[in-house]
């Protein structure tokens, strides 16, 4: 009998596919195409203190193998993800949410996660330091592991539930970066957002991004998640989710044997709605073909 099973710092997930945050919405909407109970879990759209409307369009751009966004976390405000969300989602998702939160300051990050925390379906809270600061320049918090610590002790100091921090790739060093949020006390770490891409209109000799840049994705930038899973999972004790450019339940194998305990499926959801769910549905002929029993025993295989 083959096992997809795996665990998040206590949380059983029945099989490791999460749709990523902000390619899921919060879940109503893929709710029609099909029963999106099949799912590990899913992270829910990055959520602030305050809603948001997000960037001016255009803030899309196609490339090859990929895409760039500027959407500019536009979300209804955590008060309404917590009236209006989250009651509609119990009634068609059964098992506990991943709740993906994003702030501009220390004490946003704190607020929301403090208030996310204690609603029941919340099972895990990831943490998106993807984010500018606004008080210190615009500089994002998760490219200073001082600034990555910082959010990390914030949240922990208000939270109960698994604090997974979501990081970017933006970033020269990594495990610089996984290591003081680790050492901050996070439960988890979850990589990689998107990475930063321009495309530009040749006719009009502008950028294509009204904010002229903005977060590439898809399956160009797999090799570079999977480089930096491994990285982390080595040099870290705690859990990896792993995210960036995953198609297939292959690719999800190989997210798990580089070190991922977990693996986030994002823009794919957008090419083709039953994407997460295809990927569910093929990985027991996938872990056949390779001879794999549990799917827990091959993560961090690669040594
Ligand atoms: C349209 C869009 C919106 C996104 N919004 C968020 C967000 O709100 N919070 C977040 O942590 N990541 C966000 N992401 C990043 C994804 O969750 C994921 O980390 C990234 O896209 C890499 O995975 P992929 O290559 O499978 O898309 C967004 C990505 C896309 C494409």
């Amino acid at each position: 009998m083959l096992d997809t099973s795996v665990v998040l710092s206590g949380l059983k997930l029945d099989n490791p596919v999460i749709p990523a945050s902000g390619t899921f919405g919060y879940g109503n909407e893929f709710r029609e195409f099909y029963d999106i109970n099949v799912l590990g879990s899913f992270s829910f759209k990055g959520t602030t203190r305050e809603p948001r409307f997000g960037n001016p369009t255009p803030r899309i751009a196609e490339c090859t193998a990929g895409m760039i966004n500027a959407v500019g976390l536009q979300n209804p405000g955590i008060e309404a993800v917590i009236a209006e969300e989250l009651p509609r989602l119990r009634t068609f998702f059964h098992k506990p949410v991943i709740a993906n939160i994003s702030g501009f300051s220390v004490e946003e990050y704190a607020y929301c996660c403090e208030r996310i925390d204690r609603e029941e379906q919340v099972g895990l809270i990831e943490v998106n330091v993807s984010c500018p600061n606004v008080r210190h320049g615009g500089m994002s918090f998760g490219t200073s592991p001082e600034a990555a610590a910082e959010v990390t002790r914030a949240v922990k100091a208000v939270t109960t539930k698994p604090v997974y921090i979501k990081l970017s790739p933006n970033v020269t060093d990594i495990v610089a970066i996984a290591r003081a949020c680790e050492e901050a006390g996070a439960d988890g770490i979850c990589l990689i957002n998107t990475m930063l891409g321009m495309r530009i209109d040749m006719q009009r000799r502008r950028a294509v991004i009204a904010n002229t840049m903005g977060g590439f994705s898809g399956p160009a930038i797999f090799p570079v998640a999977v480089r930096m899973v491994y990285q982390v999972a080595q040099a870290c004790s705690v859990p990896v989710i792993g995210c960036g450019g995953v198609q297939s339940a292959r690719d999800v194998i190989e997210m798990m044997m580089a070190g991922a305990t977990a693996v986030e499926v994002g823009a794919a959801n957008l090419v083709n709605p039953y994407a997460s769910k295809e990927i569910v549905e093929a990985l027991p002929a996938e872990m056949e073909r390779l001879g794999i029993e549990r799917l827990s025993d091959i993560i961090g295989v690669v040594a």
